[in-house]
C-alpha cells in the first residue's frame, strides 16, 4: 500500500447528506474523505453510505435517527446540521450513543428575519396574487377598489418568540411599529428597553396583533401552536408570517381562515411534510408561498456551510464545538 493511500484511509469520514456550499466543504476536504448523498439521495442511499463515518453533516430535509445512526456505527462522532433547526435530529438517540449534534446559529439570523419581513410586507400588500393577476394578462388596469391590503405604518406586531430571529424581526419592522407585542418564555428587557416592545400572553398578542409572525422552533410544546382556535382569535385583518418550521401552524385551518376571510392573509415560507404544500394552501386566497428560503443569502448559507465545518473539526479534534446542541 502507498504511502499517500494509507494516508487517505485514515482520513475521517464525514458522510454530506446532500450539499454543503464550498465554503465549509474545502475545509473539511483538507483533513477528511468526504461522501457525498447528494440532493437526490434517498433515506436507502444514505445507510447505504452511513457505515464508517466520523460525521454526518445533515439538514432539515434529513431526518437522522436511529436506523442512520446505527448504520454509522461506532465510529460516529458528531451530526453538524446544515440549520439553526434541528427538530431533524433524534437528540435522545444522539446522547445515547455520545454523538454530538451541532447546528448554524447567528450568522442566518439577519437573512431570515428580512425574509419574514419580506414576507409580511408582500402578504399584507398581497403581492403573489397582484403579480400573477398582471403575469395571467388579468391586470384590467388600474382600479380603486382592487387588490386593497394592509397598510402597516402604525401596526401592531406581534413576534412569537423573541429570540435572535425574533427580536431581529423586531427591529426591522420598529420604523413602521406602533406597538410590538411579544411571547417567550422569560422577559427580554433589552427588547423592552430597546425598542418598547412588551411582554404579553398568548393570548393578548393573537388578539392585538395586526401582523403575528413566528420565531420559535419546532417541539412538542410548540407544534400545532396556531390553529382554528388561534386563527379565530386574530384580528379579521391580520397576518400570519410564518418562517420558522411549518408544524407550528395547522395548514388546514389556515386555508380554511382565509377562504372563510377569518384572517387577513398569511406569508409562509416553511411547510408541514417538505417539499410538500397542501394544495388547499396553494389554493387559499391573500397567501404568499415561498419554498423555505429563510436563510437563502450567500452571505449566510456561506457562514452556515463554515460553521458545520468547524463544528466537526474540533469534535474531530476532541475540543469544544462551537455550536454544540448535544
Ligand atoms: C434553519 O436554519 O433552521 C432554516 O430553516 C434553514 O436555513
Amino acid at each position: 500500500m502507498t504511502a499517500s493511500k494509507r494516508q487517505a484511509e485514515s482520513k475521517p469520514v464525514v458522510l454530506v447528506c446532500r450539499r454543503l456550499l464550498p465554503a465549509g466543504r474545502e475545509r473539511l476536504e483538507a483533513r477528511c474523505e468526504i461522501r457525498d448523498g447528494g440532493l437526490e439521495a434517498s433515506p436507502e442511499d444514505l445507510l447505504a453510505l452511513a457505515p464508517g463515518a466520523a460525521a454526518i453533516v445533515a439538514d432539515p430535509t434529513v431526518p437522522v435517527e436511529e436506523e442512520l445512526l446505527d448504520a454509522a456505527g461506532e465510529r460516529l462522532r458528531v451530526v453538524a446540521n446544515y440549520a439553526v433547526g434541528y427538530d431533524n435530529v433524534d437528540l435522545d438517540a444522539c446522547r445515547r450513543r455520545g454523538v454530538a449534534v451541532t447546528n448554524t446559529p447567528g450568522v442566518l439570523t439577519n437573512a431570515t428575519a428580512e425574509l419574514a419581513l419580506a414576507l409580511t410586507l408582500a402578504a399584507a400588500r398581497r403581492m403573489s396574487e397582484a403579480e400573477a393577476a398582471l403575469r395571467n394578462g388579468r391586470w384590467a388596469g388600474w382600479d380603486p377598489g382592487d387588490l386593497l391590503g394592509l397598510e402597516l405604518s402604525g401596526a401592531t406586531f406581534g413576534v412569537v418568540g423573541m429570540g435572535r430571529i425574533g427580536r431581529r424581526y423586531a427591529e426591522l419592522v420598529t420604523p413602521l411599529a406602533g406597538a410590538i407585542l411579544y411571547t417567550s418564555r422569560s422577559p427580554k428587557r433589552d427588547v423592552e428597553r430597546d425598542l418598547g416592545a412588551s411582554r404579553v400572553t398568548t393570548e393578548e398578542l393573537l388578539a392585538g396583533a395586526d401582523v403575528v409572525s413566528l420565531h420559535v422552533p419546532a417541539s412538542p410544546e410548540t407544534v400545532g401552536l396556531i390553529g382554528a382556535n388561534e386563527l379565530e382569535a386574530m384580528r379579521p385583518h391580520a397576518i400570519l408570517v410564518n418562517t420558522a418550521r411549518g408544524p407550528l401552524v395547522d395548514a388546514g385551518a389556515l386555508a380554511r381562515a382565509l377562504r372563510e376571510d377569518v384572517i387577513g392573509g398569511a406569508g409562509l415560507d416553511v411547510y408541514e411534510n417538505e417539499p410538500e404544500v397542501p394544495p388547499e394552501l396553494r389554493n387559499a386566497p391573500r397567501c404568499v408561498l415561498l419554498p423555505h428560503i429563510g436563510s437563502a443569502t450567500t452571505r449566510a448559507r456561506d457562514a452556515m456551510a463554515v460553521l458545520v465545518a468547524d463544528n466537526v473539526l474540533a469534535v474531530l479534534d476532541g475540543t469544544e464545538p462551537p455550536n454544540r446542541v448535544v
